[in-house]
């Protein structure tokens, strides 16, 4: 299963914000105690609201452990004597919220408007953006009531996350288990991220190419692939439909990302002129490999000589063919130097007909290959120049989607 990590885009979107779990009586509510704890690693302030069926499931305690405050089961009163309406104070104050596991009869009241407990009550008065994350019986998820109570709340503007398949702890088999906290919480993030790039169809490539020289040996490169996708889920979480061609890479699949795995350079062109008709923006952040050996053997080479010559013949340069066809497309490819960057970048951007090119320092162990972070220059085609201070990936992943909309809006 594929678990998005942290991102310096989920610390910044809820650094400080106040978000409320809400905890319905499922036998998933367990997950619900990671999720508060991820939620608290990225700095949000949480809030724990449960209906009466979910502390059979989970105790208040644990949520009021982690979260360090007082979980709100009930519409009136606690035993500590304060009287204040929890439910509405939170709801006004809430910036967000996400209810997991959301039951079918939760469904069904938030569909309908009833409030008749702590949850139902505190939906009603929520104005933020609301997460449902239905979890239940297969038969029950796909009953008709429940399908069209999640088709109400749809229309109603809810956020629903889509349960996974597989074995339910009543022991039958399809959709209905809640998603892991690790993907809810990735799908939240996407909920709270404005859609500037709705209706945009972006097609990145990222990770290396491996060319065979036998069945067990390969020329290739120390790409991670952690540039490219960390493009390709910022511009997925910003609403674009995005297709990512990679090279091999031991990364988690971004969520709603065509993903499409390929080995060679050959393989790598093949996947991309299969998208770029109907692409509108061109990212090309892998390092593919320029040459690839002539005639690779299909038995493994055996070391029985003190040389060996390897002939090896041009790969075609997928991006400059593109350039050649580019049309209306924003076209970015990246430039990995050693030396030179900017000379040796600018000389691509005109050679390969681009839009923007994003040259990356090689050599500090904070930038380039498998860094986390980069060092990089945004060389457009009128000659700027942009140097953003040393960032995450994932921060300039998203400067450079922000620098690409600035080109598609400049025209
Ligand atoms: O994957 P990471 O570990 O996160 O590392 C990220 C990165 C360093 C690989 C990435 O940021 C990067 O710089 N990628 C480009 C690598 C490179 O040096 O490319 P190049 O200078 O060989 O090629 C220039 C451009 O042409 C690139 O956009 C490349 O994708 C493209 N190209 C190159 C050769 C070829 N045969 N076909 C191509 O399309």
């Amino acid at each position: 299963m594929h678990q998005p990590g942290i991102t310096q885009l989920m610390k910044t979107t809820l650094s400080g914000k106040n978000i409320v779990i809400g905890v319905c009586g499922g036998i998933a509510a367990y997950k619900s105690v990671t999720l508060l704890r991820l939620l608290k690693k990225l700095g949000a302030h949480v809030r724990v609201i449960m209906t009466l069926n979910a502390g059979a499931f989970v105790g208040p305690l644990t949520f009021e452990a982690l979260s360090g405050l007082k979980v709100c089961s009930s519409l009136f009163a606690n035993d500590d004597g304060d009287a204040s309406i929890k439910h509405i104070e939170w709801a006004q104050s809430a910036d967000a919220v996400i209810i997991a596991p959301a039951t079918a009869n939760m469904l069904a009241k938030l569909a309908a408007g009833i409030a008749d407990d702590a949850v139902s009550t505190f939906l009603l008065a929520v104005t933020a953006p609301v997460l449902l994350c239905p979890s239940m019986n297969t038969h029950m998820f796909e009953h008709r009531s429940v399908q069209r109570n999640l088709k109400i709340l749809k229309t109603d503007g809810y956020h629903i996350l889509a349960p996974d398949s597989g074995e339910l702890a009543c022991g039958v088999a399809g959709p209905g288990r809640l998603p892991e906290p690790e993907i809810i919480l990735d799908r939240f993030i996407a909920c709270l991220t404005p859609k500037d790039m709705f209706g945009r169809k972006v097609l990145v490539t990222a990770g290396p190419t491996q060319e065979a020289i036998d069945p067990v040996r390969f020329i290739s490169n120390p790409s991670s692939g952690k540039m490219g996708w960390a493009i390709a889920r910022a511009a997925e979480m910003r609403g674009a439909d995005v297709t990512l061609v990679s090279g091999p890479t031991s990364l988690s699949e971004p969520l709603n990302v065509k993903t499409i795995r390929v080995n060679t350079a050959l393989e790598m062109q093949q996947a991309v002129w299969h998208h770029f008709e109907k692409s509108d923006i061109i990212i090309k952040a892998a390092a593919v490999s320029d040459y690839r050996p002539v005639n690779p053997k299909h038995r493994k080479i055996k070391k029985d000589r003190d040389e060996m010559i390897l002939t090896l013949q041009k790969n075609p340069d997928i991006l400059k063919e593109l350039g050649k066809n580019k049309g209306e497309r924003i076209l970015v490819g990246f430039a990995a130097e050693t030396e030179e960057l900017q000379k040796n970048a600018a000389m691509k951007l005109a050679q390969k007909n681009l839009d923007l090119i994003v040259g990356n320092l090689i050599g500090p162990a904070d930038s380039g290959f498998n860094a986390d972070t980069n060092r990089v220059k945004f060389i457009y085609k009128d000659d700027t120049i942009e140097t953003p201070p040393k960032m995450s990936k994932d921060a300039i992943a998203d400067l450079l989607l922000d620098r690409i909309l600035r080109l598609k809006a400049s025209g």
